[in-house]
């Protein structure tokens, strides 16, 4: 079976050696030396400048939030997965789509100016599949407004801009950990932020407002993370040069074997080194999408709609502008498989089907 992707497991040995140093030192949590050594090798990997490691990308985009104060409406992309909108609504704001770019997928920076209101208090944007949102016109809408800026960077581990992190823009980026990321620790994320003030109040509200044993200093939740899983990261993430070195080749067989009248691929900018996490292709509709599905299925093949449908039809939020663009691509938007043993043989194979199925006499485009 070949599924839309496989967790990486490093070396059963490796990881015994860390756990070995947890049993003996019986520190399982709460800032262990595991935990503290992987927020130090994650901020040297990445080039950033503050970093807590928390429990999963979604507690990340909520504390993300909480931490900005934030309480009103919240600019996003209706093109994301489900956690970046539900976090907002799990912190009482007021989710406003605005709607996606053809080519990145991500946030239209020419839509988001028409969507201000009085209670617009921030833009949460998605560098979705790890292409980088227009960063620059974010922001520099975000200064004219006063708007605080979160990214949902959950994608984009590793990615650059302009030779540097994307995680470095904006007020807040938030990253997820889970295994089906291109680096991960079972479960789990981080907070970046390059604001000192930000970054002092985000280190208590993870740890439920503590400062020290005795010191509580303000509201705060459990979104710790253990020395368990900072022992897995710290096993995976020596192996992500060559994870992404290894999707990369992948990622150039599936361009050279696609018929690009079958697929269209979106297209980061120029300006960004991506990390070629995912393989997204648009079909040219959704009938063709769901006859590439059904016999690549037939296959053992299990490619997924990420991500289906469009977040403006979720049932806890209101009926707002419509985004036909995101609902678009929702509809068409096929991720192939792509994982670190991945054959070439087995990209030929599912190439294969797609272009006969997506190009074939019942559907001929
Ligand atoms: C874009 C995006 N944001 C947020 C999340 C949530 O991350 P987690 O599953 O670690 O809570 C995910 C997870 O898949 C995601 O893809």
């Amino acid at each position: 079976m070949i599924t839309v992707t496989k967790t990486f497991l490093p070396s059963l040995e490796e990881y015994h050696t860390l756990l070995s140093g947890v049993w003996e030192r019986g520190w399982v949590t709460n800032e262990g030396p595991l935990v503290i050594e992987l927020e130090s090798a994650l901020k040297k990997y990445l080039g950033v400048k503050h970093l807590f490691f928390v429990s999963n990308g979604t507690l990340a985009l909520q504390l993300a939030i909480k931490a900005l104060n934030l309480t009103g409406d919240i600019i996003t992309t209706p093109f994301s997965y489900v956690a970046t909108t539900s976090s907002i609504v799990w912190e009482n704001c007021r989710p406003v789509f605005v709607d996606i770019d053809p080519d990145s997928l991500c946030l239209d920076p020419r839509l988001i100016e028409k969507a201000i209101t009085p209670t617009t208090q921030a833009i949460l944007a998605t560098h979705v599949f790890g292409l980088p949102c227009a960063v620059e016109a974010i922001e520099q809408i975000a200064r004219r407004y006063r708007l605080r800026v979160i990214y949902d960077a959950a994608h984009a581990f590793g990615v650059d801009y302009d030779d540097q992190s994307v995680l470095n823009y904006g007020d807040i980026s938030t990253l997820s950990f889970h295994a089906t990321k291109l680096f991960h620790t079972g479960e789990g994320g981080a907070i970046v932020t390059q604001d000192d003030a930000l970054a002092k109040k985000i280190a208590y509200m993870r740890n439920c407002g503590h400062v020290s044993a005795n010191q509580v200093v303000g509201l705060g939740i459990n979104a710790k993370n253990s020395e368990i899983h900072a022992a897995l990261g710290l096993c995976v993430l020596p192996h992500v040069e060559e994870l992404i070195a290894h999707r990369r080749a992948l990622t150039a067989l599936y361009d050279a074997l696609l018929i690009p009248r079958a697929i269209q691929r979106p297209m980061p900018s120029p300006r960004a080194e991506i990390n070629y996490s995912y393989y997204p292709v648009l079909l040219p509709s959704e009938d063709h999408l769901l006859i590439a599905v059904n016999a690549l299925n037939q296959a053992d093949i299990y490619p997924r709609r990420y991500f289906y449908p469009a977040l403006t039809n979720l049932p806890y939020v209101a009926a707002g502008a419509s985004c036909p663009v995101a609902e678009s691509v929702a509809s068409r938007v096929l991720c192939l498989p792509l994982y670190h043993d991945l054959q070439e043989s087995e990209v030929e194979r599912i190439a294969t089907i797609i272009n006969a199925h997506v190009l074939g006499p019942s559907l001929c485009v």
